[in-house]
């Protein structure tokens, strides 16, 4: 089959858009800067740019092949490639995309809540409620904000209706229109910022913290939170990319599209790292202060530029629109799934998707108010939706993802999936696949402390 039935990307660039979309969103702005914070900087930067490259990059060419090769929904694709190489009429392996599609409602319903924090902030900051507060009032806001049940509810849903009708648009006039404009947008903004913050924080600490690694700071939690943290980010481990790459033409480069993906995903983690951290060292702000850390901490800075209540309203929305980019990629697989497994419509499939992650979100929601102490071990259950998400099932997942390409897909067809691409990097991302990411992930879910 050349083309999928939902349509075809209508160009390269529109395919790295789109995918770059996915890759980058909360995970870059709002989770990569608590999580360094939280887990001893440096050590956990050095552990998360490892396994993007070992790990995340084999498994980003791995999934987009596996996609690209069968133009189906996650199940049917694995199915049908296993059936191939054996005699049988279905195989085991299409678990493994349920199992994605699971992992993805998942992460939707805790970060449909998050992106609802950013559209509530925007709209405090272009109200004027953000107007002449200090460190003292944002902490207050923030305390006001998120121990609020109904606040947090309603912007939860609202956000997650912006994602229902953008993927209800389907994948031209919604996925690639949707990215087109805010990702660069992102970035000027993001480097805007990072020039502010070097001019008014501490940059030289925020440095020190980020890139000045101190062995002694890792451990097996750290270790366990920053390969979660590749996979999240580069939004593996689930079927996204398999489903993006059912929608990739056939000439070109998975290889060169990946890296730059990547590339782009590392430098607005690192943008958004460089805006954070000077204010945060200049300010004395508590580093580790969790989920709040970005929403306690930017406005700070933003509401002091000039003209700041506009430019921290346009950040907030930039931060809901990047969130929406990927929460538009959280849900397509899932509901292409829905669509070809059970014969659904688009319509119904997406009201199926965002109705049971809205309502395993509001969880997430209650967790920093009501249910705050409802906890099991230490976790609330916002804590125990993310990390069960980020560093146990997308990790399974690309594990199941290497061992089917690495092992199950034969050599031949996966070297003619990869094509344009030399033999010695087919070869390398064979030994990637095959042996270092799978032998890693595995090492780290063993050791972990769950
Ligand atoms: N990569 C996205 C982010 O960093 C989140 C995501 C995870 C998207 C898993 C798709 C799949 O915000």
């Amino acid at each position: 089959m050349n083309q999928s039935q939902h349509g075809q990307w209508s160009s390269r660039s529109a395919f790295i858009l789109a995918t770059t979309g996915a890759a980058v969103g909360l995970g870059n702005i709002w989770k990569f800067p608590y999580m360094v914070g939280s887990y001893g900087g440096s050590a956990f930067m050095v552990v998360y740019l490892i396994c993007i490259v070992l790990i995340g990059l084999p498994i980003m060419i791995a999934e987009i092949l596996i996609g690209r090769q069968a133009r189906q929904n996650s199940v049917s694709a694995l199915n049908m490639l296993a059936c191939q190489t054996s005699s049988k009429q279905t195989s085991a392996w299409r678990y493994l995309g349920w199992w994605g599609s699971a992992t993805l409602i998942l992460v939707l319903s805790f970060y449909n809540v998050i992106a609802g924090w950013s559209l509530g902030y925007a709209y405090y900051a272009i109200s004027g409620h953000m107007k002449a507060l200090d460190a003292e009032g944002f902490k207050q806001l923030w305390q006001h904000f998120s121990g609020s049940p109904v606040l947090l509810i309603f912007w939860h849903s609202l956000f997650m209706l912006f994602n229902f009708w953008i993927v209800k648009r389907g994948v031209k006039r919604g996925l690639e229109q949707a990215t087109h404009y805010m990702m660069p947008a992102l970035l000027v903004i993001l480097v805007a910022l990072v020039v502010y913050a070097s001019q008014i924080g501490d940059f030289q600490s925020a440095w020190n913290f980020l890139f000045n690694f101190h062995p002694k700071a890792l451990n097996a939690s750290v270790t366990i939170s920053a390969m979660g943290h590749a996979f999240f980010t580069l939004a593996i481990g689930a079927g996204c990319l398999l489903t993006y790459g059912c929608y990739l033409g056939s000439t070109i480069s998975i290889i060169e599209a990946v890296v730059t993906v990547a590339a782009l995903d590392v430098l607005v983690a690192l943008l958004s790292g460089m805006a954070i951290f000077p204010i945060i060292f200049h300010y004395h702000l508590p580093i580790s202060s969790g989920p709040g850390l970005m929403f306690l901490v930017l406005p700070v800075a933003l509401t002091q530029m000039p003209a700041g209540q506009w430019v921290a309203g346009l950040f907030f929305i930039l931060m809901a629109l990047a969130a929406l980019t990927s929460t538009i990629s959280l849900a397509e697989p899932p509901v292409v799934l829905l669509m070809e497994h059970y014969k659904l419509s688009r319509t119904k499939a997406i009201t199926s998707v965002a109705l049971t992650s809205w309502i395993i979100g509001l969880g997430s929601a209650l967790s920093f108010n009501r249910w705050h102490n409802y906890k099991l071990m230490h976790w609330t259950f916002f804590d125990a939706s993310t990390d069960l998400a980020t560093n146990i099932m997308l990790p399974i997942g690309g594990l199941g993802f290497c061992l089917f390409a690495g092992w199950i897909m034969p050599k031949k067809q996966s070297m003619d999936a990869l094509q344009p691409c030399p033999t010695w990097l087919y070869r390398t991302w064979l030994s990637l696949i095959r042996y270092v990411a799978p032998v890693g992930i595995l090492i780290i879910l063993i050791a972990s402390p769950f």
